[in-house]
């Protein structure tokens, strides 16, 4: 694992969303830039930007139209040069977003691709060889080529080429992922990144990085343990290319995978970090959303059966028995990322209160992990499920403004109407939050110092839990230190016997004669 990965905790911010520098009801990278003592204060050392590149906005900025561009809602390249000087300047990484499985369709490779004439963008996406072809999902007839193109999510996102799984003799258009006409494609994607880590960038998240070798996809929902390398030899080819050319030149650089499978990611593929969401067992056990039949329905909000559900039904079994297996499977070459939330799922605080909220940062930030921090996540900040805008659909709830203020706009822009609208729970801000020493801000901000404080609390240090229902037990130990962490997020009191040396941090717990009472939404870190 990266060195710095050991102690780093990231925030991961949607740009359009953060902080509208010239008032044109959207959020940009001076906004960021501005704002870059505030995220100093919170105590992370790396923050991830989702696309900032030229994009036509038909999925939230994951269909890019120029790699080298930076879209004009968010200002300039020099803005990011400035930007990056910000955060060195306050020990802060930077890491941009790279979606390197499709483009736009506006991108000019694309407009040259679907040219009937043959050019040297031809064989840049997956086209069939001609439109009468037929084959799941392909788009057809919408252009000059003799051809119909694969969509790699959505339809304005044509599906680039990295080659296919195996060959296929009725298919000649598959073509095997070590052909030749696919090396200038890989190169591109060489250049674009080198050309940001030359700028002083220090990494990439890549996005749906398990899928760009067709038919060989590299996720497998059925059996998340899978550790067989079957139908991964092109992407582990491919990302072996790409990777190994960069990591020969650029050191300590971090790429973070979006797969969802770390051992396939990280242990395989050559990644450092990959995530776990809130859609994909187990991670899911602890908080997910589930959609009820009405937005009225709690259901919708939380899952009776999650472990951070308050009747204290669920377990973290699962969860733990994956990340051992994770741990082991990884060994030191990088380890998964258990995010607060991201810009695709449905939002962590929402319907929770502010002390379970609580519990769950002081789970997150002490668990043997590389943790994220989705921006707003720190204020509570809930999903708003009336919103669909940019191909966000109900992801859009998790993308509204950050709110800075309890004023007009709760601070984020100066223009009257908002490109995203703010929320209107006043609680729910950074200027209220300052003022309260056991706000959900000052915790997470307190958690991250503990964090840093306790070697222990490091992403390579051990784990071992000792119980996973109400409450968890869990000890992290770097040999020289050992720090217990104890959560209790149902609504009952629970006793418990402890040996411990000094309390780091409790919340709704007291201990008296070796024993802890654990209230309802409680937690405690305690050195042992
Ligand atoms: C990733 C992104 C998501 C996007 C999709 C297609 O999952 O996180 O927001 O819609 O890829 O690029």
């Amino acid at each position: 694992m990266l060195n710095w990965l050991d102690s780093a905790v990231f925030y991961q911010i949607y740009p359009i969303s953060f902080f509208d520098s010239n008032g044109d009801g959207m959020g940009d990278l001076k906004g960021i830039e501005l704002k870059a003592d505030y995220i100093k204060s919170l105590g992370v050392n790396a923050v991830w930007l989702n696309p900032i590149f030229k994009s036509p906005f038909k999925d939230g900025g994951y269909d890019v139209s120029d790699y080298l561009a930076i879209d004009k809602r968010f200002g300039s390249m020099d803005d990011l040069v400035s930007l990056i000087k910000a955060f060195k300047a306050r020990g802060i990484k930077v890491v941009l977003d790279l979606v390197i499985g499709h483009t736009s369709d506006k991108h000019e490779w694309f407009k040259k691709s679907a040219k009937a004439k043959r050019n040297e963008y031809s064989d840049y996406y997956v086209w069939t060889n001609s439109v009468f072809e037929n084959y799941p999902g392909i788009v057809r007839g919408l252009y000059y080529r003799d051809g119909s193109y694969l969509p790699n999510y959505y339809a304005s996102q044509p599906a680039l080429n990295f080659g296919f799984e195996n060959v296929d003799e009725n298919c000649p258009w598959k073509m095997h992922y070590t052909d030749e006409r696919l090396k200038p494609l890989r190169q591109e994607f060489i250049n674009i990144m080198r050309y940001y880590l030359d700028l002083g960038v220090d990494g990439f998240r890549v996005d749906m990085a398990g899928s760009i070798v067709k038919e060989g996809w590299g996720f497998d929902g059925s059996n998340l343990c899978n550790d067989a390398e079957d139908g991964l030899q092109g992407v582990k080819w491919v990302w072996n290319e790409i990777l190994g050319a960069l990591r020969k030149e650029y050191k300590d650089k971090v790429f973070i995978a979006e797969w969802v499978m770390p051992q396939r990611s990280v242990k395989t593929c050559g990644f450092d970090l990959d995530f776990l969401t809130h859609d994909t067992p187990p991670f899911n056990s602890l908080y997910r959303y589930e959609k009820g039949t009405n937005l009225e329905d709690t259901d919708y909000f939380v899952r009776g059966d999650n472990y951070f559900s308050p009747n204290g039904k669920g377990s973290l079994e699962d969860f733990v028995s994956y990340a051992e297996y994770l741990y082991k499977a990884l060994g030191d070459k990088g380890l998964f990322i258990a995010p607060t939330g991201t810009h695709d799922e449905v939002r962590m605080p929402t319907g929770k209160s502010p002390d379970m909220i609580k519990t769950i940062f002081a789970f997150l930030l002490t668990v043997k992990q590389v943790p994220f921090i989705y921006y707003g996540d720190e204020i509570g900040l809930e999903h708003d499920f009336t919103l669909s805008k940019d191909g966000g659909g109900v992801r859009t709830g998790a993308r509204t403004p950050m709110q800075w203020t309890d004023g007009k706009n709760r601070g984020f822009s100066a223009r009257k109407l908002t490109y995203l609208p703010t929320s209107y729970k006043k609680e729910q801000s950074v200027e209220s939050q300052e003022q309260d020493a056991n706000s959900i801000l000052n915790t997470v901000r307190e958690l991250i110092k503990i964090r840093k404080q306790y070697p222990a609390l490091n992403a390579s240090s051990n784990q071992t839990f000792i119980e996973k229902g109400y409450p968890a037990v869990f000890e992290r130990s770097n040999g020289e230190q050992t720090v217990i962490v104890i959560v209790n997020p149902s609504n009952q009191t629970l006793k418990k016997k402890v040996s411990y040396s000094n309390v780091i941090k409790m919340q709704n717990a007291e201990i008296s004669d070796g024993e802890i009472t654990l209230n309802a939404q409680s937690f405690a870190i305690l050195l042992k």
